[in-house]
């Protein structure tokens, strides 16, 4: 069974070696695994924990293991091992990055602020740990309109680095923001028309709608128009999406996110439909961490993740103020 290592399983009595030894090197190392809505269905069913990217956060900072096993991008594992500085975090395969955390440096962050002196940054947690450590804030697409909120209306706010969640929350607080123009390449793909023609075809579904969705402000703005019904469009985070789908009493939906959220939805909100409004919102980066490399990953404590400490110290700021804001 040792090259299973090497390659992605094959058959179910593969699969099923996997996730034996997964759970034993789990026990053994005191390990903990944690799993965002993205993830391959198998990654997602093996794991402890499945969330959103504030969950996850939240799951980072409260657990007592001695490893974090993050299933996820690279910039999730920085922010565990910026909170869990005693715990050794581990990421499965350092190739799972982020399109949207790769549009902005912290040269670039510290060039925006010096034009905008005394500017509060709020920045979404994709984005690198050198950039929060340039940030006032952090937030999460479940937090941003709270934490925004939160800062005195007479401040001056630059918002990185996405460019829709960022409009979005404008929008929904009347805020002035500056915003970064940044995307997720995923989310951007979404179109106006995708939504529109998906809920013409299911014109009883309640759609699901990420605000880092390229669609998010024509949408916004059809929902005001009444093009798109106010009473079954929402706009929400993944971890959102799920509470919605558990607490509505439709028996179907459009989803318009990363197609990964699906099997959650499914597993988790039995004898209701999940329709995907664009079947090829997938995230490579996310599928990177398969089986094979989570076992691999706890076997021989690969690939630890480590935040400089003294950007760690300053990225800590901007997430706990986040955290307190949640
Ligand atoms: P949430 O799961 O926090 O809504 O974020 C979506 C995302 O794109 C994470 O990469
Ligand atoms: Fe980054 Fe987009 Fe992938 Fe999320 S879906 S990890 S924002 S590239």
């Amino acid at each position: 069974m040792a090259s299973l290592v090497e390659h992605a399983p094959q058959t179910a009595e593969q699969t099923e070696w996997l996730v034996r030894e997964i759970q034993r090197l789990r026990e053994e190392r005191k390990a903990v695994l944690l799993a965002h809505n993205y993830q391959l269905p198998e990654v997602q069913d093996v794991a402890d924990f499945v969330g959103d990217s504030l969950g996850l956060a939240q799951a980072a900072a409260r657990t007592d293991a001695d490893v974090l096993v993050f299933c996820g991008v690279h910039f999730m594992a920085e922010t565990a091992a910026i909170l869990c500085p005693d715990k050794t975090v581990l990421l499965p395969d350092l190739e799972a990055g982020c399109s949207l955390a790769a549009t902005i440096t912290a040269e670039q962050l510290r060039a925006w602020k010096r034009e905008h002196p005394g500017a509060v940054v709020v920045a979404y947690v994709n984005t690198t740990a050198e950039v929060k450590a340039e940030a006032d804030y952090c937030c999460t697409s479940t937090n941003a309109v709270k934490v925004v909120q939160s800062i005195p209306e007479d401040e001056e706010i630059l918002f990185v680095p996405d460019f829709f969640l960022g409009s979005y929350v404008a929008r929904v607080t009347g805020r002035r923001l500056h915003l970064w123009m940044g995307e997720c390449h995923v989310h951007a793909g979404f179109r106006p028309e995708d939504v529109q023609d998906k809920q013409r075809a299911y014109p009883e579904a309640e759609l699901l709608i990420h605000p880092e969705c390229g669609c998010v402000t024509s949408c916004m703005y059809f929902l005001a128009s009444g093009a798109l019904p106010q009473d079954r469009t929402h706009i929400l985070s993944t971890e959102g999406m799920v509470r919605r789908a558990r607490a509505s009493d439709a028996e179907a939906f459009l989803v318009a996110t990363e197609t990964g959220i699906l099997h959650r939805l499914r597993k988790e909100v039995p004898g209701k439909t999940f329709l995907p409004v664009r079947e090829d919102a997938v995230c490579q980066y996310m599928k990177r961490i398969t089986l094979d490399k989570v076992y691999r990953s706890l076997r021989d404590g690969v690939y630890e993740v480590r935040v400089e400490p003294q950007v760690a110290a300053r990225a800590r700021g901007a997430i706990e103020r986040m955290l307190a804001v949640s």
